[in-house]
């Protein structure tokens, strides 16, 4: 594929305290490109300066939430080089959640190599100190310029990317999570596995309640029962009880995680009693209450490893391991960013170096 490169003629200056980058607040000089029409497939691709968006007040994306994203890091390791963590698995999960919305997927090769090029590109806006990176948002928009409803016509594919910190304002510190009882982000036959932007709005009103009340986000529960433990906000979870390790199964209503699937690789390969299983939340509470509830965390692009110290269930408030870093959290993190970063040998094949 032809990538056109069109050079910013005003780069902005990089950030020089990294301690203050937060999550998405700053963008770098260019974004990458690529239209599709239902005529002539895919084409244009193409590097420009970053820059707002034209759309036409009818566009589909407007009126009928037509979007998809993915969320996925570009690390700097000690050598200098910079690399990405399972990019792959982005492309494939971005061009599942474009079969259920309907909007056009994308050929491997080709999304590949227009990550790698917009990130060789962008490269010297990936900060260097620990726990930064370089936050790679690609998305996928329907554009028809008609307000009938139906399967989209026109789109648009971009990626942009943001240097960031820590996603939380804890960092690693343990966060507090509410479970949520009233809203649901999804159902089975829904749009829960898919990575599109009405799944999060749906999430917002739940997510407001939950932050007035001390809380960073809310741990959702099935849509049909709500019994079942599902995801958080931007992350899924994991629960370590007694000797076993429970995260909730992928039942098409929770987001197939990438750094879910590589903690459950790696504490199987670890030897770890792991399984992907229905959790329903009175046997959690059970847990909280008798104290076999060892620890818990999140797992997510964005939040990294990120250790649950609080739960609050119907207004009882549940401490998680002290509000203290579990050991196998710690562990977790430490792995999982050891091979992000280039640390640690990636036995596994994971990273791809730019
Ligand atoms: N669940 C939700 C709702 C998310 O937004 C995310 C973040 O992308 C995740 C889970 C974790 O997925 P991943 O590990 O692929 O970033
Ligand atoms: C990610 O982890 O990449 C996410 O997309 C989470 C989020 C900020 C919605």
């Amino acid at each position: 594929m032809d990538i056109k490169v069109t050079l910013n003629p005003n780069p902005k200056a990089k950030p020089t305290d990294t301690s203050t980058l937060g999550f998405g607040k700053i963008f770098t000089d260019h974004m990458f490109r690529w239209t599709w029409d239902k005529d002539q497939g895919w084409h244009d691709a193409r590097i420009v300066p970053f820059e707002r968006l034209s759309i036409h007040p009818a566009s589909t994306v407007l009126h009928y939430g037509s979007e998809i994203f993915e969320g996925l890091k570009a690390y700097r390791r000690a050598d200098g080089k910079v690399q990405l963590f399972r990019p792959i698995e982005n492309i494939r999960r971005m061009n599942n959640s474009a079969e259920r919305l309907c909007l056009p997927e994308m050929p491997e090769d080709d999304a590949m190599q227009a990550l790698l090029e917009f990130v060789r590109l962008e490269q010297d806006w990936t900060p260097a100190d620990k726990g930064t990176s370089l936050y790679l948002r690609p998305f996928m928009f329907g554009d028809d310029e008609s307000l009938g409803v139906h399967a989209v016509h026109h789109a648009e594919f971009l990626i942009i990317a943001s240097p960031v910190g820590s996603y939380y304002k804890e960092g690693l510190n343990p966060v507090k999570i509410m479970i949520e009882d009233q809203d649901v982000r999804a159902v089975r036959g829904g749009t829960g596995y898919a990575k599109c932007g009405g799944n999060y709005a749906a999430s917002n009103r739940a997510g407001e309640r939950a932050e007035q009340m001390g809380y960073s986000q809310v741990l959702w529960l099935d849509g049909v029962e709500r019994k079942y433990i599902e995801e958080v906000g931007a992350m899924n979870v994991m629960f370590k009880i007694g000797d076993e390790i429970v995260t909730p199964k992928l039942t098409g209503s929770i987001l197939p995680g990438i750094t879910r699937k590589s903690c459950i690789e790696l504490l199987k390969d670890e030897g770890y009693n792991i399984n992907e299983r229905l959790l329903p939340v009175e046997e959690l509470a059970q847990a909280m209450t008798d104290g076999t509830l060892e620890e818990a965390w999140g797992c997510g692009t964005a939040a990294v490893i990120s250790p649950i110290g609080e739960l609050c269930y119907k207004e009882h408030k549940y401490t998680v391991n002290n509000n203290e870093i579990g050991e196998l959290s710690q562990h977790l993190y430490d792995t999982v960013t050891g091979i992000q970063w280039g640390e640690i040998e990636d036995k596994y094949g994971w990273t791809v170096e730019v």
